[in-house]
């Protein structure tokens, strides 16, 4: 049986009933809130690819002012987003340098070189973090042959990575080599949310260091849909042809950029009990002989540990078995998210499931 195959049946394993489970595969697995689908409903639409959506032009706005940038515009999905950001900042042959764990990198399937005909470099950085010196060893000289560096592209938090947060200073030091080679800072702010949560880092902070970041609304924050583009109004002009042209042009898509918009008011400052939570069910899991894990890398909504005894799949289908859903994230290794939508009540349980394993 091919490698492929394999790693296709062990994945179909897991399409199973989550419904009825305590999920914790993702934050992505949120469903909308009643009061969300009421505040939809309610949104006032346009034709967003005319521009006259109202509601998506004032949140795109909106989020461009907290973040410090010219403007918006609303997607959806961050891999859209984040290729988008690569595609106005690129020329073909230019290279892209990101940490090794980088979602760009491992999760858009290889779509900056299909899409921007632009190469990758991945470099060994730390739970998903360059420092300045590991970024600048990796900026080319400018030569015909070269490949030539342009971008310098960062993620916060990081999701291969655990959720590890950016702290200002890295990200000074970043955006300060990125001007001194003449090269854009990308951020993939996917969960920036929970970086802002973590840090206490006010958002426009990030706007300052950064040439274009990628914001979600469908990770810890719960809405179904929706990433947005921040850039200055040149990038962001260049980019709504190009979404235009990959078929991400939406009409009256002010009912999901009402949701995205309700999920910030509302959702965001529920996030730091996510954070509470997965530091709990982090020490649970560091009580366990049959367990490894650091504990102070958990900083966000993320918990990655090590199995000891069996692998990671037949850990996770005895989690299953008894009512709680996480994800394999290598093959002795187990990636435990936490969102808003698993409570207190819940918590419980998964930490009296992750007590009474055995191997
Ligand atoms: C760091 C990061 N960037 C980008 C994305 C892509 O988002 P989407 O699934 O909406 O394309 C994800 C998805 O989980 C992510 O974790």
């Amino acid at each position: 049986m091919s490698v492929r195959c394999q790693v296709t049946i062990q994945l179909s394993i897991f399409k199973i009933q989550y419904s009825k489970m305590i999920d914790l595969r993702s934050d992505t697995v949120t469903k909308p809130t009643p009061e969300m689908l009421k505040f939809m409903t309610e949104a006032e639409v346009g034709d967003d690819v005319f521009e006259s959506d109202p509601t998506v032009n004032a949140f795109q706005k909106k989020m461009a002012e907290m973040f410090g940038m010219e403007a918006g515009l609303f997607v959806p999905s961050g891999t859209m987003s984040n290729q988008l950001c690569v595609s106005v900042l690129t020329q073909p042959g230019d290279e892209i340098i990101i940490d090794e764990l980088g979602h760009i990198f491992n999760y858009e399937g290889g779509a900056a070189s299909y899409l921007s005909s632009v190469q990758i470099r991945p470099v060994k950085g730390e739970r998903g973090k360059l420092s300045r010196e590991q970024a600048e060893a990796a900026i080319r000289t400018y030569n015909d042959w070269d490949p030539h560096t342009r971008v310098i592209a960062v993620e916060n938090t990081t999701n291969k990575g655990g959720g590890a947060c950016y702290t200002k200073e890295e990200l000074i030091e970043l955006s300060n080599l990125a001007d001194e080679h003449g090269l854009y800072l990308h951020l993939d702010g996917a969960r920036i949310w929970n970086a802002i949560t973590t840090t206490g880092i006010e958002p426009e902070f990030f706007g300052s260091v950064a040439d274009t970041i990628s914001i979600c609304f469908s990770k810890g924050l719960g809405a179904p849909v929706g990433s947005m583009m921040l850039a200055s109004e040149d990038h962001v002009k260049k980019a709504r042809r190009l979404r235009k042209m990959w078929g991400g042009g939406m009409r009256q898509v002010g009912l999901l950029a009402a949701a995205a918009d309700y999920a910030v008011t509302h959702h965001l400052p529920l996030m730091s009990e996510d954070h509470r939570r997965a530091k709990i069910l982090a020490e649970t899991v560091s009580e366990h002989s049959d367990f490894e894990i650091e504990l102070n890398t958990v900083e966000s909504n993320i918990v990655i540990f090590d199995t000891i005894k069996e692998p990671a799949v037949d850990v996770l289908k005895k989690f299953e078995d008894q009512g709680v859903a996480m994800i394999p994230f290598g093959p002795h290794t187990i990636r435990a998210t936490f969102h808003f939508q698993v409570g207190e009540e819940d918590l419980e349980k998964v930490l009296e499931v992750v007590r009474s394993y055995e191997g």
